[in-house]
């Protein structure tokens, strides 16, 4: 493995910036280990809670020219359950990192703690689903309730913990602030963005919970505006997501701020042969510009 990418986020040791975002493919081990062989560097589970949960009724998916809007409605068996497929991913030589949500501070802690016991290596705090009530972005847009949130999760756990924030606010970096400051570990940025479609023939929405979450392509260059503008506030690190498909896509979320990215709707699109695409493309960028390693480019577009 080339050392050109080796970097390290509060604490852990990735071989790469490529992770699997939260969402895809997260809620069993299985998958897994032919993601890890095409490169991934960390797993990002799907969002775990406290009590099992079936999530919305179909269509809970709809593809467009530009993505996929999905409204699941965070389906999962509960961590109780969960923790069975933590053991399993463990196997895998990568960081595990378990999504929690919750709908209270008390919950995402109690569920953090679980899956911490069960061996995550990080949590990921859901702050930013568009489409579940009392929890993700409508908690995750208020910077004192998701502060709230980071301080229960931070005094409850002694990993990491990362925080996934909403791109459905007016000032992105005013809640990457609020969470640094209540002692998050790393900020994921974005989860997707509210959406919806209308079925022209029967006038009705696709969704059967009619708004969802864009993610895909359309979504990029938001994804890339809101790393940039938390770049320029806060200190901990970032790791972009939203839209990224190949190898220049990732090294524009890097220049503008992220240490590292997370891939999810492209697996859909590519396969999972897109994290050796993305793995290679970035070393090879680091080679043809002269860099010894990724780390030096973090950021760099700040400086031009
Ligand atoms: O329903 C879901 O699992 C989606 C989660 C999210 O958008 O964060």
């Amino acid at each position: 493995m080339n050392k050109s990418l080796n970097l390290e986020i509060a604490g852990l040791k990735l071989q790469n910036p490529a992770m699997l975002a939260s969402g895809v493919l997260g809620l069993s081990a299985a998958p897994l280990e032919r993601i890890v062989e095409s490169g991934a560097s960390a797993i990002i589970t799907k969002s775990i809670g406290l009590n099992p949960r079936i999530g919305n009724t179909n269509p809970t998916v709809v593809q467009t020219e530009c993505g996929l809007i999905n409204a699941m409605g965070l389906p999962n068996p509960g961590i109780d359950v969960f923790i069975s497929e933590i053991y399993e991913m463990k196997k895998l030589e990568v960081p595990i990192i378990v999504s929690v949500y919750g709908f209270s501070p008390t919950e995402f802690a109690e569920t953090a703690v679980k899956a911490v016991k069960a061996g995550a290596d990080a949590i990921e705090l859901n702050l930013s689903c568009p489409h579940v009530e009392k929890t993700g972005a409508e908690i995750g847009y208020n910077p004192k309730l998701a502060a709230k949130i980071v301080q229960k999760v931070k005094e409850d756990v002694e990993t990491p913990v990362f925080v996934k924030l909403t791109p459905n606010t007016a000032d992105i970096a005013e809640l990457a602030v609020a969470v640094e400051k209540a002692g998050a570990d790393a900020i994921t940025a974005i989860n997707t963005v509210r959406a919806m479609a209308i079925d022209v023939e029967t006038a009705k929405p696709i969704l059967s919970n009619r708004f969802g979450g864009l993610s895909g392509p359309a979504i990029k260059p938001i994804a890339v505006r809101c790393v940039y503008e938390i770049y320029q506030k806060v200190r901990i690190p970032i790791i972009g997501c939203g839209g990224i498909t190949n190898w220049r896509d990732a090294v524009e979320f890097i220049l503008a701020g992220a240490s590292a990215v997370q891939i999810g709707t492209a697996i859909a699109f590519k396969g999972i042969q897109v994290f050796t695409q993305i793995v290679e493309g970035i070393k090879e960028y680091l080679e043809k510009k002269r860099f010894r390693s990724v780390i030096q480019i973090v950021g760099m577009a700040h400086k031009n």
